[in-house]
């Protein structure tokens, strides 16, 4: 029954339970046959000790008692834990095949995801995270039946970059690049988070995970890559005024800031705030007043002091830049 209420809860975006890549798929086995593996081990050691205490209450001799060292201290435990790594090890082969997929860069910031797609070029020589390709944030979108190669990086703490239903996590450490392979197997919209606490909006580090098509994946990157279409408009001019541009850049307009999310095509992500709230343009208003009453702790300054009707234009402008 309780066991039953905890599996209901495992079937989400977000679990690993709901295996859909290969390497996830590899990560729920062994799980699986470690959880059988221990829970038989703790049947036949309650067994035992049940015996010992109630049926059998007599001294035992000394040779008896040498042989259940032997073969239940000794034995067993060798058997069965040889058995259990040579399992985990026929697995890892699986888990370190090379990747034949698109090269993707992310580098964690604190506290969202930056992505560069398409770093082919560098990725073999490269010792820092690459920054060139198609830049984006916070929606990672992937191939199916593919295996991406991501490059992980953080300019400053540690993250950990997790999607449980697709993969084991991997840390982002500053002056490394850590690589992790990952085949999604099933198309569908997963939910990705920060593994390591980095500081104070460390919970509210998510991400979304967007498994799709190869020809949809290279239409997303094409489309991605363009400029966003800069025709005059009133929230466009109050984002520039603002100053907005020297963290954001907005490509096609003069907003060329690196400091903050890429905000060219951010009508096109399902989130804002990585994944803090769901896109809208009332929510990109709402983040713009007041970033740190949606998630504590992030580092964009309030603009509260910007008139509401400017604030709700630039929000208007921003989500439709799809
Ligand atoms: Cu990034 Cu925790």
């Amino acid at each position: 029954m309780a066991c039953a209420a905890c599996l209901s809860a495992c079937r989400s975006p977000q679990s690993t339970f709901e295996a859909a890549g290969t390497e996830s798929d590899a990560v729920n086995t062994l799980f699986l046959a470690m959880a059988a593996g221990a829970a038989l081990i703790w049947l036949v050691v309650m067994g035992i000790s049940l015996y010992a205490t109630r049926a059998h209450r007599d001294a035992y001799s000394e040779r008896a008692g040498i042989r259940l060292i032997v073969w239940g201290g000794v034995a067993f435990p060798v058997v069965t834990l040889t058995l259990l790594l040579g399992f985990g090890l026929a697995l890892m082969p699986e888990l370190r095949r090379p990747g034949d997929g698109p090269r993707i860069a992310i580098s964690g910031e604190r506290f969202w995801w930056r992505i560069f797609y398409d770093t082919s070029a560098e990725a073999g020589v490269q010792r820092s995270l690459p920054r060139s390709g198609v830049e984006s944030a916070n929606e990672l979108w992937l191939p199916v039946g593919q295996r991406s190669e991501l490059m992980l990086g953080s300019p400053d703490v540690v993250h950990s970059f997790w999607v449980p239903a697709l993969g084991g996590k991997v840390d982002m450490i500053p002056g490394r690049v850590t690589r992790l392979v990952l085949e999604p197997t099933r198309e569908g919209l997963y939910n990705g988070v920060c593994a390591e606490f980095c500081g104070t909006a460390h919970a509210q580090m998510a991400f979304r995970v967007r498994v799709v098509q190869p020809d949809v994946f290279a239409a997303y990157v094409a489309a991605q890559a363009a400029p966003a279409a800069d025709r005059p408009d009133p929230g466009r001019d109050a984002f520039l005024a603002h100053g907005c541009g020297a963290c954001h850049a907005v490509r096609g307009t003069q907003a060329l800031g690196g400091v903050g999310p890429d905000l060219t095509h951010l009508g096109s992500r399902t989130t804002i705030g990585a994944a803090a709230l769901p896109m809208s343009a009332d929510a990109i208003a709402r983040f713009i007043a007041a970033p740190g009453h949606v998630k504590q702790g992030v580092e964009m300054p309030a603009f509260a002091m910007v008139p509401q009707g400017e604030i709700a234009s630039m929000a208007a402008w921003l989500e439709g830049l799809k």
